[in-house]
């Protein structure tokens, strides 16, 4: 089963190569991982996202070590074949390289990741994501909008509209690559930056409102799934809209037991 697994970095790395988009989605729980585990997504990532959208919260922000590495368990339970990314929380690479070394190989050991994800691209976080590299812990960055920061970036906004953030962002992905990251997530780039970002990158970008010439796309499960029938921004795209359906699917139930109709006969359980 491992053996089988470990071929998933390299056949994400084939895909970039061979020109074929990478498609990637977040998962939180064992039920959803089961069934992503079934169709053709190339990658799954246990976001910090999770803290809004599973927790409820306003950012991601609160999220947790124990938490994702909770959620991350239970992905992994139930997809095992799938290549794992999973999120490293804000505030558990940030006080020196050796916790962050530390933080992460827990992550790795009780998780069993294939690789992590860290926000942002200062010169500390380079150190911290060479040092990673160099501990064998396969590292994704993540640059553009990066929501661990969203207090002191201003809000959620679309990143790299002026000439000068252009070009600090290009300055970032140059350096993430260099530190060894074998992927980059661009959040909420503009497009043709994110596009003339991935020409210029040998590794592979993944991108989640930033158009649709990265190497491959990341959308969240509840966006896919339209999960949440009171947000659907633009850069998400609902593939299922699933709310109404199980909101009925409650109702339905609820009538049933209040009239008797449920359980029946086919559902009880009689001395022979
Ligand atoms: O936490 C997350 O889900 C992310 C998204 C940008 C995909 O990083």
């Amino acid at each position: 089963m491992a053996q089988k697994r470990l071929k998933y970095p390299s056949h994400w790395l084939q895909a970039h190569a061979e020109g074929r988009k990478i498609s990637m989605a977040t998962c939180y729980d064992f039920a959803f991982a089961r069934l992503i585990a079934r169709s053709s997504v190339d990658a799954i990532l246990v976001g910090d996202s999770m803290g809004m959208v599973v927790q409820g919260k306003r950012s991601t922000v609160p999220v947790t070590l124990d938490q994702i590495i909770y959620h991350a368990e239970m992905v992994r339970r139930g997809a095992p074949e799938k290549f794992l990314i999973v999120d490293m929380p804000a505030g558990t690479y940030h006080s020196s390289v050796e916790a962050a070394i530390e933080n992460a190989m827990r992550i790795m050991k009780e998780t069993d990741a294939d690789a992590l994800k860290l926000e942002g691209s200062t010169p500390f976080l380079i150190q911290v994501i060479t040092r990673m590299v160099e501990s064998g812990i396969p590292v994704m960055g993540h640059s553009g909008l990066t929501p661990q920061s969203v207090l002191t970036a201003g809000g959620f906004r679309v990143q790299g509209k002026t000439s000068d953030s252009a070009a600090l962002l290009k300055e970032a992905a140059l350096s993430l690559q260099a530190a060894g990251c074998f992927g980059l997530l661009l959040e909420l780039v503009e497009a043709n930056v994110a596009k003339n970002l991935t020409s210029q990158l040998s590794i592979p970008t993944v991108g989640i409102g930033s158009g649709a010439d990265t190497s491959g796309q990341v959308l969240v499960l509840h966006d896919i799934l339209g999960l949440d029938p009171d947000f659907s921004p633009r850069h998400t795209k609902k593939y299922a809209d699933l709310a109404d359906p199980i909101i009925q699917a409650f109702d339905q139930y609820t009538q049933d037991v209040q009239k008797g109709a449920f359980p029946g006969p086919e559902n009880s359980f009689y001395a022979e």
